[in-house]
């Protein structure tokens, strides 16, 4: 794992914004894998202000509630198209969410799966973190194999996406979501995290056991992740120093 340290949120997104961007200019028909909530807000404005070409990029998305429409201010699909589609000129017809009104749950997942194969797999997979180390919504226990399914929230994150709802009650307690499996198949992860409220969740998840009791330390297996935090999300990591060290003296030569 490389993990980058900045002062701040924006000074870590300009460095994930990069990355994406090398990604999206060295191969203009790549398979983003992306995500929701409040951490990839700035990144998908930094990706909006650099006028990227998305007209041959496919996307898929990593979750989304069951038994809301797509037009319900809260679903991931509104999210997206608020947030980044509408402001880029990506293709619909390349824009995969997984459908949180699908009849049959199995056989969509099972359909999101072939589709993800089918284009060629995830070249750049963008996640979040959990107050409790999930990733998409693999919430703990989840099998570290596991494919895109239904997953039951945990009233630890019902409660911290509450927010978005106006009250926990209006939460929904299923969801659609990528499995830690499919996860793990992408070439190249990057997490990102930022506030204090994160850094428990990334301490585990970057220097502790694998365990299904922070699903983001299965990210340990990958070989290729990078990880963007501001100090406070880096706070509770042992070897922040050493980390700071590897970045600052990066031979030219490497990538981000
Ligand atoms: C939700 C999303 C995750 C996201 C997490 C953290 O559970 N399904 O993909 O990483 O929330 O959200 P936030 O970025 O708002 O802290």
């Amino acid at each position: 794992m490389e993990i980058i340290i900045q002062p701040t949120a924006e000074a870590a997104t300009k460095i994930a914004a990069r990355l994406v961007a090398g990604v999206i200019r060295e191969k203009p028909a790549a398979v983003l894998g992306l995500a929701t909530g409040s951490t990839p807000l700035r990144l998908y404005r930094e990706l909006v202000a650099l006028k990227l070409d998305w007209s041959r990029l496919t996307t898929f998305n990593l979750d989304e509630y069951v038994g809301i429409s797509p037009q319900h201010p809260q679903s991931y699909h509104s999210f997206m198209w608020d947030n980044l589609f509408r402001h880029v000129n990506v293709s619909v017809k390349n824009v995969n969410i997984p459908d949180g009104l699908a009849n049959n749950i199995p056989a969509f997942c099972e359909s999101y799966e072939r589709k993800i194969f089918s284009a060629g797999g995830i070249d750049l997979q963008l996640l979040g973190i959990g107050t409790d180390g999930h990733i998409g919504f693999n919430e703990q226990t989840s099998s570290l194999a596991s494919r895109t399914r239904i997953k039951t929230l945990t009233p630890q994150t019902r409660k911290d996406n509450a927010h978005f709802f106006g009250s926990e009650e209006q939460v929904p307690h299923h969801v659609i979501t990528l499995g830690i499996g499919t996860i793990l198949e992408s070439r190249h992860c990057l997490l990102l995290a930022f506030g204090k409220k994160k850094a428990r969740a990334i301490a585990e998840a970057v220097e502790g056991p694998i365990t299904s009791m922070n699903p983001a330390s299965a990210l340990q297996l990958h070989s290729k992740v990078t990880v963007c935090l501001d100090e406070e999300a880096a706070s509770e990591l042992k070897l922040q120093d050493y980390y700071r060290w590897v970045f600052d003296h990066k031979p030219g030569w490497q990538k981000i």
